[in-house]
């Protein structure tokens, strides 16, 4: 038995880590302040399950640390760190194993996590890809990769695999229909889809816009 005491020592020492290890300069939308809203949603939706929630807890705060994007390992700082605070095999191989349960990894790739912890840290984090904050984070991914916002001549595109929804360059109003209006059916837990139905309301509410106003410029122009 962990008791509470240390419990909380740890998650207060892991969050300093997370913070220290922050890799916001690799990709704006990826930061402490991800990890953060991904910690709190987790808690949120973790408190209406049957579910442990210090390795929720754990998990939504190292979920990012080894990014499959940018690093070559799967979870070896992850590892390094539950090592460091001495957790114990068990709770160690829970948390590692939720933390890859719950990247995305492409719409033909995609598997139902197998415990409650991990789909309630892969609900969380996939929260966070849709509403105000979701699009916020495309267009900053885009940005920072270089993309345009939108060409209306390139459509969307559904990757079969890992690989090519890794390597794939396209502007970002077609991950919008790629990742982020698929979110919405993929949630986990009754109380992760409740808030997905809103925030998916508001990315067709934002697209219907956008187009609107694009649609405009150009009838515009050619006056
Ligand atoms: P996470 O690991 O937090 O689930 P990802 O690493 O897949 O998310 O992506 C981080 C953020 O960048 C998310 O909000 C995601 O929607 C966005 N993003 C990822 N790929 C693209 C892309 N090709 N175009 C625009 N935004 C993207
Ligand atoms: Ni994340």
């Amino acid at each position: 038995m962990i008791s509470e005491k240390f419990k909380i020592e740890v998650i207060s020492q892991t969050i300093d880590f997370v913070k220290r290890t922050s890799f916001s300069e690799k990709n704006p939308g990826h930061g402490w302040w991800h990890v953060n809203r991904v910690y709190n949603m987790a808690k949120f939706i973790g408190a209406k399950e049957n579910a442990d929630i210090f390795v929720i807890k754990l998990s939504a705060l190292l979920h990012d640390i080894d990014d499959w994007k940018f690093n070559e390992t799967e979870s070896a700082k992850a590892e390094k760190w539950l090592k460091n605070v001495k957790l114990g095999v068990i709770t160690t191989e829970k948390v590692l194993d939720t933390i890859k349960q719950v990247s995305f990894k492409g719409a033909g790739e995609n598997t139902v996590p197998n415990t409650i912890e991990a789909k309630v840290v892969q609900d969380a984090d996939r929260l966070d890809a849709i509403g105000a904050i979701g699009i916020a984070r495309a267009f900053a991914y885009g940005g920072f990769k270089n993309r345009s916002i939108y060409e209306p001549e390139v459509k969307p595109h559904f990757h079969a695999t890992f690989n090519e929804y890794k390597n794939i360059k396209s502007h970002t109003i077609n991950h919008f229909y790629e990742k982020l209006l698929l979110l919405k059916n993929l949630m986990n837990t009754q109380t992760a889809k409740k808030i997905a139905n809103d925030r998916h309301k508001f990315l067709q509410k934002f697209l219907s816009e956008f187009y609107k106003e694009w649609d405009f410029s150009i009838t515009d122009s050619e006056d």
